[in-house]
């Protein structure tokens, strides 16, 4: 939605006799740069409220009848109303005035725990939904007691749209003029306002002023630092982690036909796709045995594909208080869509989705995996979804259906030819000359070993080599191997089923 799609949908709010009107943000400045611009199409009032400063006429508004008199000749600043800083004073102050306006009100929901205060601004907001006067609520992290709920309408405040981002950098710049050089071509803008979507407006102004400070120049090696303080951020807010694409040195051993179909899947990105109206690709499901490198598939697809990975931490969305989870899976999702074209990784896709947790959350990981679906089904953005699974059983069967993802995967545990793929990478890792290896025999030895238990074995073989004193070798590795009980002996049933499944089921990654 741009932004002025955003005041259109605000306006038909207040025009339709919406009384009140909660924004979920603490992105006051954008509250206000919409007010005020719903306002002045609308020639309406607007008065706005803190618990510090009381109710005042806003700078702004239309007709402001209540500039201070004291003020210098043209000063702006308002001057707030007597006796209005008290949340049940205030309500019923504005009770009083007969005009039509807007009442912002700052971080308010908190006040709404009282009932005194409750029970007054439901008789303000009544008397509000006859004469289109709107209450105005602003705030994060507070929800409305249900019967001030039922009156009110929520305002999805979307982040802010590029040519918002476009203003605070060209502010930025007008602030440092004389201090910076700017060096940027229009693309450069371009790349620019683009590495900026997802964030505030506020951390816009930061990062382009430390960018532009930093060397006095903004140029175009700036967009790959703004980047950088992009993926902090994301980081910060703690449901996604970020893995920019020239960090990404995963080396994956075996999964040739999943690294085929990816190769194929590549082009649905491409202009071409785009004229045969072809759509991009959706994303993949990765199910199978613990250790054979699924969620290292997910960092490959984004190596391969060269693309900054996104993975959203799932436990992380019920980690803050719950009921806020919703809220969390959306924004994960929003900001997930300023860095398109990416890939989302939803690694242990059961855990956060599934549906033995459903019962005991009140139907919250049902509600997060309805809205997924709808949103995997839905998107318009180039994000390449990579969900990975264990737990075949804990997997909504809606989740399976053919068409939700492109294709779902089956990897089983690594053949011969792969566990030598496999052997070679960690051993190379570990600056060892292969030559030395007897490869044949350690491909037999690890007969039913997934890919952590190789990488393990030859991790504590090395461990021994180096408080030895001796050179890592084949028969040191040997022996680590013998002693490693693999997974596929200790869960064999369960592994047995899984196999049953998925082997019939779904598409070999070999
Ligand atoms: N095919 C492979 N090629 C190279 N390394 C592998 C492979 N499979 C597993 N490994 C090694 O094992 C480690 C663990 O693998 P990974 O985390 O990808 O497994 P997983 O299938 O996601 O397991 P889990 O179900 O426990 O999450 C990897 O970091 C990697 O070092
Ligand atoms: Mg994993």
């Amino acid at each position: 939605m741009s932004l002025k799609e955003s005041v259109q949908h605000f306006q038909t709010l207040v025009v339709s006799f919406h009384p009140v009107i909660v924004i979920d943000t603490l992105e006051e400045e954008r509250v206000q740069g919409l007010i005020g611009a719903a306002c002045t199409d609308l020639q309406m009032a607007v008065f706005d409220w803190s618990i510090a400063q009381g109710l005042m006429r806003s700078p702004e508004s239309p007709q402001n009848r209540w500039q201070n008199e004291y003020a210098p000749p043209g000063a702006k600043r308002s001057q707030a109303l007597d006796k209005t800083t008290e949340p049940l004073d205030m309500l019923r102050h504005i009770q009083e005035i007969s005009f039509k306006a807007i009442y912002w009100l700052k971080d308010f929901a908190r006040h709404l725990k009282d009932p005194v205060v409750a029970r007054q601004f439901r008789e303000v907001a009544n008397q509000f939904s006859h004469n289109r006067s709107t209450l105005v609520i602003s705030g994060s992290g507070h929800s409305l007691p249900p019967e001030v709920a039922h009156d009110s309408v929520y305002f999805d405040l979307k982040l802010p749209q590029p040519e918002e981002l476009y203003g605070a950098v060209s502010d930025v710049v007008r602030a440092l003029k004389g201090r910076v050089k700017v060096e940027l071509t229009p693309e450069d803008i371009h790349a620019l306002v683009k590495a900026l979507q997802g964030m505030t407006l506020a951390q816009t102004r930061k990062v382009v002023s430390y960018a532009a400070l930093h060397d006095g120049r903004l140029g175009p090696e700036d967009v790959k630092r703004v980047l950088e303080r992009k993926a902090r951020v994301i980081h910060e807010e703690g449901l996604l982690d970020y893995f920019p694409s020239e960090t990404n040195l995963a080396e994956l051993g075996g999964f040739a036909g999943l690294k085929r179909w990816l190769n194929c899947a590549k082009v649905g990105f491409t202009p071409q796709a785009r004229q045969f109206n072809l759509p991009a690709p959706k994303g993949i499901l990765i199910v199978g045995i613990q250790g054979c490198g699924k969620s290292l598939a997910a960092k490959t697809i984004a190596r391969q594909w060269q693309l900054p990975l996104l993975k959203l931490d799932a436990g992380r969305l019920y980690d803050k208080y719950i009921g806020e989870s919703d809220k969390n899976f959306r924004r994960a999702v929003t900001l997930a869509e300023t860095m398109a074209p990416c890939i989302l990784w939803i690694d242990e896709i059961e855990k956060s989705m599934g549906q033995s947790s459903s019962d005991a959350d009140g139907g919250l990981s049902r509600r997060l995996f309805g809205y997924f679906l709808t949103w995997l089904q839905e998107k318009s953005h180039e994000i390449f979804v990579v969900a990975t699974a264990n737990d075949l059983s804990a997997i909504p069967p809606e989740l399976l259906r053919k068409g939700r993802f492109d294709e779902i995967f089956f990897v089983d545990l690594p053949e011969a030819d792969e566990r030598e793929n496999i052997l070679t990478i960690h051993l190379g890792r570990r600056q060892q000359g292969l030559a030395a290896y007897d490869m044949a025999a350690l491909v037999a030895a690890t007969e039913g070993f997934s890919g952590a238990e190789i990488e393990q074995a030859i991790i504590t073989a090395h461990y021994r080599a180096l408080y030895e004193r001796q050179p890592a070798s084949t028969a040191l590795l040997l022996e680590e191997i013998k002693r490693t009980v693999p997974l596929s002996i200790t869960r064999r049933e369960d592994i047995q089923r899984l196999r049953a499944v998925a082997r019939e089921r779904f598409v070999p990654v070999r």
